[in-house]
């Protein structure tokens, strides 16, 4: 058992790799300085002066919304607390839950966890929320993080209800605010009762990063994340510069990651540029290959990833057709019947993107049961995912 030994204890180039996670978000966020600043202007009136604020982040892909939503509300919460006033933030992604009943019921469970998950209408939960934020003296601000998708899905009803929380007369002063996070300008995507609460002004946008932004938000996790002259300073640059073409965060720190990993592969102890093509030559080979695909397609993909990130080598068709029931329903499109569905798993065999083979013996049934070739599947969901978004804004 030498080998597990020598592999852990062996030289790498990262000290922690955590650093590095889509989650993580660092105590300072380079280049959004202003945007935190401007949140704070806006949301400050609710310390101020007791009224609700609704803003907009707005973005491309990678651009920080997420990553300064999180960061501010920490920050602002634990202001408030210190200043006397109790605020709380919740936040809600919309892609995950996109019907106005299940947003409604993550924000009861946040003040009740018991709170059942069946059997109370929305205006029941918003009546529970109003009453235990009574109780709590407290107001709440609520992120909505890819409204859009909730948009799409459900229309703006809810949105309306939230920004109309503060007109009911039982209310007593706390109020309710709302932070939405959107690539796309979701204003737009508002009835005119709902978009009569939103100033204009109050929209925070976040430009897609240049190369010398990049720069610094790469340093900074080079400095979390890796040992010290780990990473050569031309692999900074380039990893900029691949990112800046589409001003994307995400894409420079996943690029650094898988360049770091190559490198440690290697047991080359130094992180350099060729590592970052071997990275970049990963993630682009299929993501230029994906144009070729059908929506549909892309779903049931995106979903083959799904599963297999939680470990099994082998899916089955069977599974992965319910999954792709779910995805529909995530996308709001209607599913295709059994054989369409047939023949797009035969596509994407034939494309190279999956290995359907049926099973062998020992498997209940004529199953047929389906791989991925070479591309790890957690980096499959995400560029689907990507993917799919970036298709739907066309
Ligand atoms: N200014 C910054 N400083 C440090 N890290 C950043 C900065 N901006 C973004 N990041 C990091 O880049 C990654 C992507 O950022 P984030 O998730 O906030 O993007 P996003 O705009 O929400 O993208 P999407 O539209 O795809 O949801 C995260 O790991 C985040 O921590
Ligand atoms: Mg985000």
């Amino acid at each position: 058992m030498d080998y597990i030994a020598q592999e852990l204890s062996g030289p790498s180039v990262f000290k922690d790799v955590s650093k590095l996670d889509f989650d993580y978000v660092p105590d300072v966020l380079p280049n959004r300085d202003e945007h935190l600043r401007k949140l704070a202007r806006i949301f400050g009136q609710i310390l101020k002066s007791d009224i609700s604020e609704n803003v907009l982040i707005k973005g491309r892909v990678g651009t920080g919304k997420t990553a300064i939503s999180k960061k501010f509300c920490d920050d602002f919460t634990k202001y408030a607390q210190d200043s006397g006033v109790a605020i709380e933030a919740v936040r809600v992604n919309c892609h995950q839950r996109n019907s106005d009943s299940s947003v409604m019921l993550k924000l009861v469970t946040h003040f009740q966890p018991s709170f059942p998950d069946r059997g109370f209408s929305v205006d029941e939960m918003m009546d529970s929320v109003r009453k235990h934020l009574q109780k709590r003296k407290c107001h709440l601000i609520v992120v909505l993080d890819e409204v859009d998708v909730l948009l799409k899905k459900s229309g703006p009803n809810l949105i309306y209800l939230l920004t109309r929380f503060n007109e009911e007369d039982s209310m007593t002063g706390y109020t309710v605010s709302l932070l939405l996070i959107s690539q796309q300008n979701v204003l737009e995507m508002l009835d005119q009762a709902a978009l009569s609460t939103f100033k204009r002004t109050n929209v925070v946008e976040c430009n897609q990063y240049s190369a010398k932004e990049l720069v610094d938000i790469i340093n900074q996790r080079i400095g979390l994340a890796f040992r010290n002259k780990a990473v050569d300073i031309e692999t900074v640059d380039l990893v900029a510069d691949i990112a800046s073409q589409e001003g994307d965060a995400r894409l420079a720190i996943e690029l650094l990651w898988k360049a770091g990993q190559q490198a440690d592969d290697r047991r080359e102890g130094q992180v350099l540029p060729e590592h970052v093509r071997v990275a970049k030559g990963n993630i682009t080979t299929i993501e230029n290959k994906l144009d070729d695909l059908t929506l549909h397609e892309k779903m049931i993909l995106m979903m083959v990833a799904r599963v297999l990130k939680k470990g099994g080598a082998y899916t089955t068709t069977g599974d992965v057709e319910k999954l792709y029931h779910v995805a529909c329903e995530e996308y709001g499109e209607k599913p295709r019947g059994h054989t369409q569905f047939w023949n797009y798993i035969k596509s994407l065999d034939a494309y190279g993107f999956i290995n359907a083979k049926k099973s062998g013996e020992g498997i209940v049934g004529n199953t047929t049961m389906i791989s991925l070739p070479d591309v790890p599947a957690t980096d499959l969901e995400e560029l689907m995912r990507k993917n799919i978004r970036k298709s739907e804004k066309r």
